[in-house]
């Protein structure tokens, strides 16, 4: 690996929701939707579309539609998931896997991005029209990315606490 050692990216990563000013490269973002597009899916379905939100009041309008997602409007750029539940077994997951491949490529590139959550959120029919994704799919999730104005610090439970072996409950 080139970029940044993988275990790196992985632990490194945090969720950025204050971006600077500057303008995210199309080259980086086609390397985002890359890594989004590799990303493993049920049968190898790859039920998902992506949407670049690149127009600023398009990413507002959006913005003021979530719940946490107000950053959304300040980003220089956002990525919508789409997923089709018809073409997948697990179309949640794979939107899942798709998304978080996005933000380790985000990081890995030097920008920040963060998951903004849509799957069954009551807010999800208000985007998908402002979208104009169709109502037999869903927006999985908003992803907004930029270059980083802030550091943030996050820690994780320790393995020993969530790992057993063989059975659930046994250390
Ligand atoms: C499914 C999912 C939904 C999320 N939704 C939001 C959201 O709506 N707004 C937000 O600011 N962060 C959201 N996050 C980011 C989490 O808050 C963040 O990943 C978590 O606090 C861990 O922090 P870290 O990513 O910096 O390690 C979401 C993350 C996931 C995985």
């Amino acid at each position: 690996m080139t970029e940044m050692d993988f275990f790196e990216a992985v632990k490194d990563r945090r969720r950025i929701r204050r971006y600077t000013k500057e303008k995210v490269s199309d080259d980086f973002i086609v390397k985002i939707l890359e890594a989004g597009r590799w990303a493993p899916s049920a049968d190898n379905s790859q039920p998902w579309n992506f949407i670049v939100l690149r127009d600023k009041e398009v990413r507002e309008r959006v913005a003021e539609a979530t719940t946490w997602g107000e950053f959304l409007a300040d980003a220089p750029i956002g990525v919508a998931v789409v997923v089709d539940p018809r073409s997948s077994t697990h179309s949640v997951e794979d939107g899942a896997a798709a998304t978080e491949n996005m933000l380790l490529a985000a990081h890995a590139l030097g920008l920040g991005a963060c998951w903004i959550g849509s799957y069954n959120s009551f807010y999800e029919e208000a985007v998908k029209d402002i979208l104009a994704i169709p109502k037999d799919k869903r927006l999985l999730s908003i992803i907004s990315i930029g270059y980083p104005d802030e550091y943030p610090k996050k820690d994780r439970k320790e393995l020993r606490e969530i790992t057993f072996t063989d059975r659930y409950g046994r250390k």
